[in-house]
């Protein structure tokens, strides 16, 4: 960690190069996520620091904040407003800044909302974060975990695509119309969730004394929630460790009724109540798009005639739990069309 600001900075003179400083960031913050600290058990050691976690948050953070600034210093020099075609999300929230509102807008006299709503620097930058954090790494992760799973028991790839061949044919791609027609593809997504809960400790702190499993739970301590072992849990299970879609089938499995919304306590992939993800429609979306559009556009293989029993499955702990291994996949194509739709295609000539 030593320098990240300063190797930051160097590499954010190169635009192609900030998905490497993102992912260097990243990749950063998620082991100090749950970097064990001996300060958080023991607070009058905090000022000792002896594993200098101190010092890489403050490195980790300022690399962080040069990233986002230099994002947000070029939205505002390019100053597009939100009703461009090509706007994006940091247009949307700047046109809540008063010193970044474009001078057409400023001009119009702005919507109401802009008027009366007023977002500071550092507003904008918190939500860059929680979208950044909240939504790639997760998103991520599970995409990777879904097709893993996939490539290890070929039956259930085999399922969702005749599901796929099925329901929206092999001569175009997959669209997010045809979701909510794909119910196994919605079962698999539940079931990587399940066994691979992007987020798997929930933290905590409950505002009222109370009382958990015959334990004492006293106002404002840190309560850590394992949903990863909590989908594991052979006594709310059937086959616990199994990655069997099927479960959730409506008329075929015993947990066709379990959903992932906050109200099933065996299965909180996105938390429950108040806390609970704000994301999750998008994450969603993302998830189950790109896997139906793998799973879709192409025949996959293991690399090397490896054999689906032969392939990794062990994870990592961090922030989020990744595969120990990149997943490696060799795909060929399987529809009739090409992968790029026209007007992608006439856009890229
Ligand atoms: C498969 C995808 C995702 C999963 C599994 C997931 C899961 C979670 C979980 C478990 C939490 C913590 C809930 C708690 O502490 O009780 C959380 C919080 C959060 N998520 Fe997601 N998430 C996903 C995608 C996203 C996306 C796409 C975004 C935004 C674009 C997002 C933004 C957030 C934010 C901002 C929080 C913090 C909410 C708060 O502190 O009140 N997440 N997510």
């Amino acid at each position: 960690m030593v320098g990240l600001t300063k190797i930051a900075m160097e590499w954010l003179q190169d635009p192609l190069s900030w998905l490497f400083v993102a992912s260097v960031v990243f990749v950063e913050f998620s082991k100090l996520f749950v970097e064990f600290c001996i300060g958080d058990f023991i607070p009058w050691l905090s000022w000792a620091d002896p594993q200098g976690i101190n010092v890489r948050l403050r490195a980790a953070r300022a690399a962080l904040d040069q990233f986002i600034d230099k994002i947000i210093d070029e939205h505002m020099k390019r100053g597009r407003n939100p009703d461009d075609v090509d706007a994006d999300m940091v247009d949307d929230m700047l046109a809540f800044l008063p010193e970044a509102r474009t001078k057409k807008a400023a001009g119009d006299g702005g919507d109401d909302l802009q008027n009366t709503l007023h977002l500071t620097r550092d507003n904008i930058k918190a939500m860059i974060m929680d979208v950044m954090f909240g939504g790639t790494e997760t998103v991520a992760s599970a995409i990777e975990w879904a097709m893993s799973e996939m490539m290890h028991c070929p039956d259930d790839l085999r399922r969702l695509q005749q599901e796929l061949a099925d329901t929206v044919g092999l001569g175009r791609n997959v669209d997010e119309s045809d979701l909510d027609k794909l119910p196994f593809l919605k079962c698999v997504i539940k079931e990587t969730l399940r066994l691979h809960p992007p987020i798997p400790l929930l933290n905590h702190e409950n505002a009222e004394d109370c009382a958990v499993g015959g334990y004492s739970v006293p106002r404002g301590s840190r309560v850590m929630i394992n949903v990863f072992a909590i989908g594991r849990d052979a006594n709310a299970w059937k086959d616990a460790d199994a990655f069997r879609p099927s479960r959730f089938m409506e008329g075929e499995g015993e947990a066709a009724g379990v959903d992932f919304k906050g109200g099933c306590f065996e299965f909180l992939p996105f938390g429950s109540g108040r806390r609970s993800c704000p994301g999750m429609a998008l994450g969603l979306y993302s998830l189950e798009l790109v896997v139906a559009q793998l799973a879709h556009g192409f025949n996959l293989a293991l690399p090397d005639g490896m054999a689906p029993s032969e392939l990794d499955m062990h994870d990592v702990f961090g922030l989020t739990v990744p595969r120990a291994t990149r997943l490696c996949v060799v795909p060929t194509p399987r529809l009739t069309c090409s992968l790029v739709a026209d007007d992608d295609a006439a856009h890229q000539a």
